[in-house]
């Protein structure tokens, strides 16, 4: 059962929609997947058609009792996909609860590690992170067997993701080695000659973590979650595409099915002739980039 955060201090790169996507891919394939929300945002809460919870993860961390998560566990409000999608939803008020976290001198750091011991009869575990490094994402990392970081093909991108990875690589000092950094999914990559070129930087920043297919800005992409659907059950230009995407991730990070992470064991290098096949511009002249062209394709507008 691997725990999974994904991660980025970055507002708005898709973590939530890689949550979701994973899940999505995960389900489709039978497994039983648990989604925990650590975003007072709740943006994968209501991603997985949960509105007004009873019960959400702020209880449980102000609990800090070992096992305290199993009572905050609902189904989520999707589709049957082959396997099911559960949830722990969250709520604007886990933005005091991080606060109150700060003056805990004990557990400021491992709350959700605590609440989430004994938990069993899942195939697979996402925390959704917030955009900070603060203690809900420290929670998370604590909890988490292994990170995947999302980014965007976007100037700093490289930077911010140096950032999450330092403090990822800090905190696997202190617990024996996890997380591990399972890889990079780069996300919301257009069709431009400005996406290409910052997506081949990261890539040329971190061959041997960022994984394969980067996921497309396709409208289809952003409906799924506002409509409170998974990407696997549109049927929509982009939806297939989209789908297909994330069951490639899917299986990429599932050892099982002979993916594996990129850290752990053989190092996974980007192919640059599969990034090719799912990434036409991948081709482009670096120098005649100097300028990125800042054209858009209208489904990217
Ligand atoms: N591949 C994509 N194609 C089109 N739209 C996308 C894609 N990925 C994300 N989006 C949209 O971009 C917005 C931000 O995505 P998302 O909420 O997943 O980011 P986030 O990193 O979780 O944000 P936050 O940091 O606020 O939690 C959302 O409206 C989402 O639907
Ligand atoms: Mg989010």
């Amino acid at each position: 059962m691997p725990v999974t955060a994904v991660v980025n201090q970055k507002g708005g790169v898709g973590k939530t929609t890689v949550v979701l996507g994973l899940a999505a891919a995960s389900a489709a394939r039978g497994r039983s997947v648990l989604v925990v929300d650590m975003d007072p945002q709740a943006n994968a809460t209501t991603g997985l058609g949960v509105f007004d919870p009873a019960v959400t993860v702020d209880q449980v961390l102000g609990r800090d009792e070992p096992g305290a998560l199993r009572d905050a566990v609902q189904s989520s409000g999707w589709p049957a996909l082959g396997g099911r999608v559960d949830l722990v939803p969250s709520a604007p008020s886990l933005a005091q609860r991080e606060l109150q976290l700060a003056t805990d001198v004990i557990g400021a750091q491992d709350r959700l590690a605590v609440a989430m011991s004994g938990l069993t009869g899942y195939d697979d575990v996402f925390i959704d992170c917030p955009p900070s490094l603060g203690l809900l994402t420290v929670n998370a990392l604590f909890a988490a067997d292994r990170v995947v970081v999302v980014a965007e093909p976007a100037a700093w991108s490289v930077d911010g993701v140096e950032q999450i990875l330092r403090n990822t690589r800090r905190i696997a000092e202190r617990r024996g080695g996890r997380p591990e950094i399972a890889g990079i999914v780069v996300n919301r990559v257009g069709r431009t000659r400005d996406a290409s070129y910052w997506y081949l930087e990261l890539r040329d920043a971190y061959p041997d973590l960022v994984l394969q297919p980067p996921v497309r800005l396709r409208a289809a992409v952003a409906e799924a979650s506002a409509g409170s659907q998974p990407v696997h059950a549109l049927t929509r230009g982009g939806a297939t595409e989209a789908a297909e995407q994330f069951d490639r991730l899917s299986r990429q990070l599932d050892p099982a099915s002979g993916g594996g992470s990129a850290a752990g064991g053989a190092p996974h290098r980007a192919d640059p002739a599969q990034g090719r096949d799912v990434h036409p511009d991948d081709h482009v002249d670096r120098g005649a980039l100097a300028v990125p062209a800042m054209t858009s394709a209208p489904w990217e507008r």
